[in-house]
C-alpha cells in the first residue's frame, strides 16, 4: 500500500507512530530524518505526542499536548499562561532586548501593538512584498530552472527570505555581492534563532550568549534610528511609523520579524517542494492547478515549521480534568497536533479542527501568516508554473538548527 494510502488507513494511534517512527522512504521518512537532523529529541516528542492528548505531564518537561483543541485553548487563555516567564520564548528576549518586552511582548503594550499593526500583512501587501522582493530574482530562477538548470531550492529560499527582511526592514545591502548578501542576512538571523537552541528545558541565557544576540540585534536593527522617520511606506519601518508604532515598539518588532519569519518560511518553501515529490502527490497536482492554495496549507500542515510552542502557567488552572499550576512549563506539540490528521494530500480539505495551528493561535498567532502563504504560493509558481514536474536530485538535512530544514534540495525539470 501506497505510504499516503496507509497512513490515512491507520487508525490515529497506530498513524502517529508510523509518522514519529519514519517509515519507509517517501515524505513521512524524509521529515521524520530531518527533524532528527535538526534536533535529535524532536522525533521522542512527536512520538511522546501520541499520548498527550488531551494532555500530560513528562517529568522534566512539563505539560504537554497534541490535541489542537486544547492546544487553541491553551493558547487563548493569556490569564493563565504567558509566554514572558522562565519556559516562554518573552523570557529569552527580554534578557536580550531589557524589561520593555514584558510589556510589548504579552503585556498591554502587545494589544496595542498587535490592534495597530494587524495591517502590515494582509492578502494584498503580502503579494505586494513578494513581488517586490523577490520579483526579478524569481523569474531568473525560473527561467534557468524550465530551461533545465539544476536548482537547490534550500540555497534560494535562504536568498529570498534574506531579500525579504532586506525590503521588510529596509537594511543596507551592497549590490554588488549579489546573492551573498542576502545569504549573509539569513545566517545572521539564524545565528540570533540559534541562541534559543537549547533552551527547550531552560530559558535562562548565560551572559555569554546575551551580548552575543545583542550584538546580532543591533546589527540588524541599529539601522532604524537613522531611517525611522524617512523610510519608504513599502518597508515596515515605515509602514510601523504611518501605522503610529515608536521607534522601540518598531525596532522590537522588527527583531520579531527577523527571528519568527525567516527560518520557518525558509524551512516550508524547500520541504513542500520535497515533500511534492517524496508523496508522489506532484502528478495529482499538475493535473489539477486548481488545488495550489490547498497544497500551500497542507504543506504548512505537514511541516509545522515551529514544531512547538511553549508558554508557562501564571496561575492554577484545569485544563481537560488535569490541574496546571502556577510556574509549570507548557508545550504545545503542534507537528504532532497537525500530522495526526494524515498524511500530506495536495488536496485535502480544511481541517476545521486544526484551523492554522501551524502559525499558532491567540494573541500570538503568527502576524506573517498572509506573507507566508504568499511566499509559497510564489516558489510553487517557481516550480510548476510551467505544468511540468520535477524530480529531487540531491538533498542534505539541516543538522543542529533550531527550525528543522533541509541544507540543500537540489531540483531539476522531468
Ligand atoms: C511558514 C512560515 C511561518 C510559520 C510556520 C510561523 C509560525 C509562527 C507561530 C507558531 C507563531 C506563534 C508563536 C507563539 O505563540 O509563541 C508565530 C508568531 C509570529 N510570527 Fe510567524 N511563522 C511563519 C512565518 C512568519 C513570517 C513570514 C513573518 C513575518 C515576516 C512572521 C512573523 C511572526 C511574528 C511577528 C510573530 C509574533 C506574533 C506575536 O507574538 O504577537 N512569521 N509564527
Amino acid at each position: 500500500m501506497p505510504v499516503a494510502a496507509e497512513l490515512d488507513a491507520a487508525p490515529r494511534e497506530r498513524r502517529i507512530r508510523l509518522i514519529a517512527d519514519g517509515i519507509g522512504s517517501g515524505a513521512a521518512a524524509h521529515e521524520h530524518r530531518l527533524l532528527r537532523a535538526a534536533r535529535p529529541a524532536l522525533p521522542v516528542l512527536n512520538w511522546l505526542g501520541q499520548f498527550a492528548r488531551p494532555i500530560m505531564k513528562v517529568p522534566g518537561l512539563g505539560w504537554i499536548t497534541s490535541d489542537p483543541v486544547v492546544a487553541r485553548n491553551l493558547l487563548n487563555d493569556p490569564a493563565h499562561l504567558t509566554l514572558l516567564s522562565e519556559g516562554g520564548v518573552g523570557h529569552l528576549w527580554a534578557q536580550i532586548l531589557g524589561d520593555w518586552v514584558y510589556d510589548l511582548f504579552d503585556g498591554p503594550g502587545h494589544h496595542d501593538l498587535r490592534t495597530r499593526s494587524k495591517e502590515l500583512f494582509t492578502e494584498r501587501t503580502s503579494a505586494a512584498f513578494v513581488e517586490h522582493a523577490w520579483g526579478d530574482r524569481l523569474r531568473e530562477a525560473r527561467a534557468a530552472f524550465e530551461a533545465g538548470e539544476r536548482l537547490d531550492l534550500a540555497d534560494l529560499s535562504r536568498i529570498l527570505v534574506g531579500r525579504m527582511v532586506t525590503q521588510l526592514l529596509g537594511l543596507p545591502v551592497d549590490p554588488a555581492r549579489g546573492d551573498d548578501a542576502y545569504r549573509d542576512i539569513f545566517a545572521t538571523g539564524e545565528r540570533l534563532a540559534s541562541i534559543a537552541l537549547g533552551t527547550t528545558a531552560d530559558t535562562q541565557l548565560p551572559p555569554d550568549k546575551i551580548a552575543l544576540a545583542r550584538g546580532i540585534v543591533d546589527e540588524l536593527t541599529g539601522h532604524i534610528d537613522d531611517v525611522f522617520s524617512s523610510a519608504a511606506p513599502d518597508t515596515v519601518i515605515g509602514r510601523c511609523r504611518e501605522l503610529g508604532l515608536t521607534l522601540q515598539e518598531t525596532k522590537g518588532l522588527s527583531t520579531l520579524l527577523m527571528v519568527a519569519g525567516t527560518e520557518t518560511a525558509a524551512s516550508a518553501m524547500a520541504r513542500m517542494a520535497a515533500i511534492l515529490v517524496d508523496s508522489g502527490e506532484l502528478s495529482r497536482l499538475l493535473a489539477h492547478p486548481e488545488h495550489r492554495d490547498d497544497t500551500v496549507r497542507e504543506a504548512l500542515r505537514v511541516t509545522s515549521p515551529a514544531p512547538l510552542i511553549g508558554r508557562s502557567v501564571l496561575a492554577d488552572v484545569e485544563v481537560a480534568g488535569r490541574m496546571l499550576r502556577a510556574g509549570d512549563r507548557v508545550m504545545v506539540l503542534t507537528w504532532t497536533a497537525n500530522n495526526v490528521a494524515g498524511a500530506f494530500r495536495m488536496d485535502r480539505p480544511y481541517l476545521p479542527h486544526n484551523r492554522q495551528l501551524w502559525f499558532g493561535a491567540g494573541r500570538h498567532l503568527c502576524l506573517g501568516g498572509p506573507l507566508a502563504r504568499a511566499e509559497l504560493a510564489a516558489v510553487l509558481e517557481l516550480l510548476v508554473g510551467d505544468g511540468r514536474g520535477y524530480r529531487v536530485v540531491s538533498r542534505r538535512y539541516g543538522r543542529r538548527v533550531l527550525i528543522p530544514a533541509y541544507a540543500s534540495l537540489v531540483v531539476e525539470k522531468v
